[in-house]
């Protein structure tokens, strides 16, 4: 890509050179299009514009025919204007120029567009691809997982996904499609328990038109809208038993109907199913049918519940905070002490508990740090009481462990009833001294090396304490 260049649409000559010519005084490039009619509008590919500035073209119409092919071109591109009416385009980042143009505007406004430039290309990120590539974790459950993962996604065997509410049975079902050679094809989802049971079935297979009361018109279902890609069939444990049956056929035959069709259509999908659900107990519930559940459960990768695998709670919240600060433009942080307590916690939701727990701080604390007693008081477990039984209590990761010492001796926490600051620096003073004294045998010299004091410092503290004991030796 070549140089940022900074584009002058303007009939105007004298403006335009005057623009030029501190333009260059700072360094930048220009270029200059009088008249957009005559311009050759294939340059535009081939340059890093930086911004455009818009000064008087006449007629108005050519102006706005300009920024109208300007914006569909590069929406983002931002304008500054000169001319006193402001150009009419809706949804543009834009800055006026007052005209005469001065060096410390221009400046401050290239600032901003600069600031600007950085965000929108932040905001271009293709973030939700990294989103579903990663699951987040180093404990060994995880990385198993993840093993998994990379051996079945080549394969085109169904998978079937097992594990709690909110583990990342999706995030998994994910990795599969994106680690697969069908990557660039669609990845479809479906929750099959939220679709009323008469309804699925055309979800799933589409319909003719008048095929049912209501079907005015043919409609592709997610099997043809997943072709070449992935079918994600979530929540299969809630599917009705006869919506079950027709789903084994199609597993089977690798062929469907549309509702109203008996056209054959080829099922080139890859099916990964998930349900947090126990499918055994459904089927000797007879709620599940076995050969389905066999059918699917070619592959079966079960999913960890949080309280199992706390040791990737730090890197979990690293990853939410990271999202929060990307998506929302929102931040919080959390203590060591308020981290471990998490660490104690049953985590009924898991991750997803954690990330709404996360987002809900960000919104109470905006920016702040968390420290336990902000934690919303069912968290706030203290080790044997409440959350975790002792026997499911998950011991803490000697990670936290260190994390916990990482930030230095914990800072004290102002007392909702305040204190008297000076004599409790006074405490701490004497503390450290005796501890230092204790150290050293009490031989001063050396304590005052302990505390990086002068030796004649430190004696002249001891005095004002009445630290002076007799086992002290102050002596040179
Ligand atoms: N290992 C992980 N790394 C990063 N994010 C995760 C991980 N596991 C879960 N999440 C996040 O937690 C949330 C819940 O994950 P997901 O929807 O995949 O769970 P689920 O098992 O499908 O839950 P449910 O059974 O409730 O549908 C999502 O926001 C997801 O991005
Ligand atoms: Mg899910």
């Amino acid at each position: 890509m070549a140089q940022s260049i900074i584009l002058i649409l303007d009939g105007d000559s004298h403006e335009a050179e005057s623009l030029k010519a501190i333009l260059g005084f700072i360094d930048l490039q220009t270029e200059q299009i009088s008249d957009p009619a005559t311009w050759d509008w294939s340059r535009w590919e081939n340059q890093d514009w930086t911004a455009v500035c818009v000064g008087r073209l006449d007629p108005p119409a050519l102006r706005d025919a300009s920024l109208a092919r300007l914006h569909q071109q590069a929406p983002r591109l931002p304008i500054l204007w000169l001319d006193p009416a402001p150009p009419s385009l809706i949804d543009h980042p834009m800055w006026p120029l007052q005209q005469p143009v001065r060096h410390e505007q221009l400046v401050e406004t290239l600032r901003q567009v600069d600031l600007y430039r950085q965000s929108a290309r932040l905001k271009d990120r293709p973030r939700n691809v990294e989103l579903f590539r990663s699951l987040v974790g180093n404990s060994r459950a995880i990385r198993n997982v993840r093993k998994l993962i990379s051996q079945v996604a080549g394969a085109d065997a169904n998978v079937l996904i097992l594990g709690e509410s909110g583990t990342g049975k999706e995030v998994v079902a994910r990795n599969i499609h994106y680690y697969s050679s069908r990557r660039n094809g669609p990845f479809i989802a479906v929750n099959c328990g939220a679709i009323p049971g008469e309804l699925l079935e055309s979800e799933l297979f589409g319909h003719e038109k008048g095929a049912f009361t209501g079907a005015v018109s043919s409609r592709e279902g997610r099997f043809e809208a997943a072709r070449g890609g992935t079918l994600f069939l979530d929540e299969i444990g809630d599917m009705s038993l006869p919506m079950q049956v027709k789903l084994l056929r199609v597993l089977q035959e690798r062929v469907f109907e549309r509702v109203g069709s008996n056209r054959s259509i080829p099922a080139d999908v890859r099916i990964v199913a998930a349900t947090h659900r126990v499918l055994e107990e459904q089927i000797a519930r007879g709620q599940f049918r076995e050969d389905l559940y066999y059918r699917l459960n070619v592959f079966p990768i079960e999913m960890p519940p949080l309280r199992e695998r706390v040791e990737d709670l730090p890197l979990l919240l690293e990853e939410i905070i990271a999202r929060l600060e990307h998506d929302r433009g929102a931040s919080v942080r959390l203590t060591p002490a308020a981290v471990i307590a998490l660490c104690q916690w049953r985590w009924p939701g898991n991750v997803r508990e954690l990330a709404n727990l996360i987002e809900r701080l960000a919104i109470l604390h905006p920016f702040g740090t968390v420290d336990l007693a902000d934690l919303p008081e069912n968290y706030r477990v203290q080790p044997g009481i409440g959350g975790a039984t002792p026997t499911e209590m998950p011991t803490v990761h000697p990670a936290l462990a260190q994390l916990a010492g990482s930030d230095g001796p914990s800072l004290p926490r102002l007392p909702r009833e305040g204190l008297d600051l000076k004599q409790h620096l006074a405490e701490v003073e004497i503390n450290l001294i005796r501890q230092a004294l204790d150290a050293s045998d009490g031989v001063v010299s050396q304590a005052a090396k302990l505390l990086r004091l002068g030796r004649t410092t430190l004696v002249e503290k001891l005095r004002k304490y009445g630290l002076v004991r007799s086992d002290v030796s102050t002596d040179p």
